[in-house]
């Protein structure tokens, strides 16, 4: 059960609401990877997948969640579209709202841009990840990761390692994982952690080891060379010799501690490839998770939309 017509972020979601996703999308994942492609339950709505940013995970699992529960599926990218002569992204929401469009999925550089998209359409919006703000499905997909793992969250440690600052992923799992009562801990240069991270609850650890001892799973981040101004650490060759997650690192972590990234990576820098591809990693079935938990997102959305028509 969902409060709210839109998903926009963990910061004002309720454990319960969480809870809710997590197990709907638990049971989705055991039928996609058993074979199920086909649930209907979306038939007739329209799903818009609206990117101002690249992606290749979220838009496509929120492209396949639409099509696997039988909506309509159209995908926007702001390089092709209308946004290219000056359209503003309210008119852009208006538009879609006049095409009977149920769904908006947003990806925008600007933090707050779904929420006054939000505002303006009678959609329900999905955040798919706003500039430094929040990416909730991928704390989400990352929480059902960790659940289905460990079989539940509470008690949990989860090291994030990398660029924390200009991390919207770090940002969404601080909130979740609190408030399913797990504990976050985060490591990178100071350069890369802002001031205020441990106002949301997580801690700050002072050293690589610090973070990673006993935890449960560790999570690279990746350095986004995009978001970077300048100067805010040496050289990458540098973060990955002083702040990369190393294989021998692992030995102070919990038993059966699991190896996590949001993705795009960059190999040998944030993690090194043989913890990419070794058996502790769970980086793939992060993927398969985030197809589930838009599909579940989508259809609690649903669920409220037939409730509050
Ligand atoms: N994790 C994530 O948001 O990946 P994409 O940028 O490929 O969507």
């Amino acid at each position: 059960m969902l409060n709210s017509k839109d998903l926009l972020g963990l910061r004002n979601l309720s454990a319960e609401e969480i809870s809710s996703i997590l197990s709907l999308a638990a049971d989705y994942k055991k039928k996609v990877l058993a074979g199920k492609k086909k649930f209907d339950l979306l038939s007739g709505r329209t799903l818009v997948t609206l990117f101002y940013e690249n992606s290749t995970r979220t838009r496509t699992s929120f492209e396949l969640a639409g099509k696997l529960l039988g909506a309509h599926e159209v995908n926007i990218s702001a390089s092709s579209s209308s946004v290219q002569k000056g359209e503003t992204l309210i008119d852009t929401g208006k538009t879609l709202d006049a095409l009977s469009t149920d769904f908006i999925a947003i990806r925008h550089p600007m933090a707050g841009a779904p929420h006054l998209l939000a505002k303006t359409v009678k959609a329900s919006v999905l955040n798919g990840g706003d500039g430094m703000n929040e990416h909730p499905t991928q704390a989400l997909l990352d929480m059902l990761t960790l659940k289905e793992e460990f079989g539940g969250l509470k008690g949990l440690k989860v090291a994030i390692l990398g660029d924390i600052k200009h991390s919207r992923v770090a940002k969404s799992n601080a909130f979740g994982l609190k408030k399913m009562g797990a504990e976050v801990w985060v490591y990178a240069p100071k350069t890369l952690i802002p001031s205020e991270f441990e106002k949301l609850g997580a801690h700050v650890a002072h050293s690589r080891e610090e973070a990673i001892e006993g935890a449960n799973a560790v999570m690279g981040l990746r350095i986004q060379l995009e978001r970077q101004s300048g100067g805010l650490f040496p050289s990458l060759s540098e973060y990955s010799t002083f702040y990369g997650v190393k294989d021998e690192l692992l030995k102070g972590a919990a038993k059966g501690a699991i190896i996590l990234h949001p993705g795009p990576v960059n190999r040998g820098i944030e993690l090194t490839p043989s913890l990419i591809d070794g058996a502790n990693s769970r980086i793939e079935s992060q993927v398969t998770s985030g197809l589930c938990v838009r599909m579940a997102a989508l259809t609690l959305l649903n669920e409220y939309r037939e409730k509050h028509a």
